[in-house]
């Protein structure tokens, strides 16, 4: 099979809603009220989905109990998120992986708000690796090595995450525009969503930020994800893992001496010129 491409980016025919891709570029409207979840694949979406939802329900989980994620914040570019954010009332919230180019033009002249999540990018490759296997579109990406090479010349479903998060890190001086990573909220969840809660105008008390806590640790969502049917039929026979280990440094037990070589090669090349500083994994 031919595998789809928008402007150079690779999607899956089966789940994304290639034709309109393009189309949503000039047509789709983005509204002021928007709340929007940006994230390469694998970086902490869904954590970040659970967060804002709980922060909106002042700590109440019963919404995610009863509510999968890809229904209370639809990706735009999906198949099954399209019908969805049609009809929704706002604030709306939204998900989706799109690199900069791709992304509705309406966003940028509108006051919707936009948090990114990004992750150290050598545990995406680990995470997309056990991720996207199911779905395979090179049928070699069983072999971790080949789906290695595959991400780092950018061959990969969203393309490449150096260009993804180059291409946002451009808004980064927008007050609409919150730049988070997955290891500050490893670090201290707690300052994280207190940050979450100045940038969207939303008053917690002590209590109901514990409640948000609580119910974001990864044995909590892993509990709701069965409650609230989250593992869709499809991704369940395909064995898709949305879970999987949810820590730092996984990497480190996949990477050869020479794969980091590799990576780091050419990390600093990618990342040359940008604040070290916003990239807490350096550490890790
Ligand atoms: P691993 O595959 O490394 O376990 P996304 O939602 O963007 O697809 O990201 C999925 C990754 O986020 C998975 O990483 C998953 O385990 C991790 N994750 C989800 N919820 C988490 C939580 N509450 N705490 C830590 N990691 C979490």
């Amino acid at each position: 099979d031919e595998v789809p491409s928008v402007k150079g980016i690779p999607f899956i025919q089966k789940i994304h809603n290639v034709e309109a891709i393009e189309k949503m570029y000039d047509e789709f409207e983005v509204r002021d009220k928007d709340v929007i979840i940006m994230t390469y694949p694998k970086s902490g979406t869904h954590w970040m989905i659970d967060i804002i939802s709980l922060i909106y329900s002042n700590g109440d989980p019963s919404w995610i109990k009863s509510v999968p994620a890809w229904k209370r914040f639809p990706w735009i570019e999906m198949k099954n998120g399209f019908e969805l954010i049609k009809n929704k009332e706002d604030p709306r919230f939204l998900t989706s992986h799109l690199p900069v180019h791709l992304f509705p033009k309406s966003y940028f002249s509108s006051k919707a708000k936009m948090i990114y999540i990004a992750r150290n990018p050598r545990d995406v490759i680990v995470s997309y690796y056990h991720f996207i296997n199911p779905f395979a579109l090179d049928s070699s990406w069983s072999a971790f090595e080949n789906f290695f090479e595959s991400f780092l010349r950018g061959n990969v479903v969203y393309g490449s995450w150096f260009d993804h998060i180059k291409g946002w890190l451009s808004m980064r001086n927008s007050e609409k525009f919150l730049f988070l990573t997955y290891e500050e909220l490893h670090q201290d969840l707690k300052v994280s969503v207190e940050k979450i809660c100045r940038f969207l105008r939303k008053k917690l008390s002590e209590e109901e930020i514990s409640s948000v806590l609580e119910n974001a640790s990864f044995q909590v969502m892993e509990k709701h994800r069965l409650e609230n049917n989250e593992s869709i039929e499809y991704l369940r026979r395909n064995q898709v893992v949305l879970m999987r280990k949810g820590i730092c440094g996984e990497w480190k037990n996949y990477f050869t001496v020479a794969q980091m070589e590799t990576f780091n090669k050419l990390y600093q090349e990618k990342m040359e010129g940008l604040d070290q500083d916003l990239f807490p994994w350096n550490q890790c």
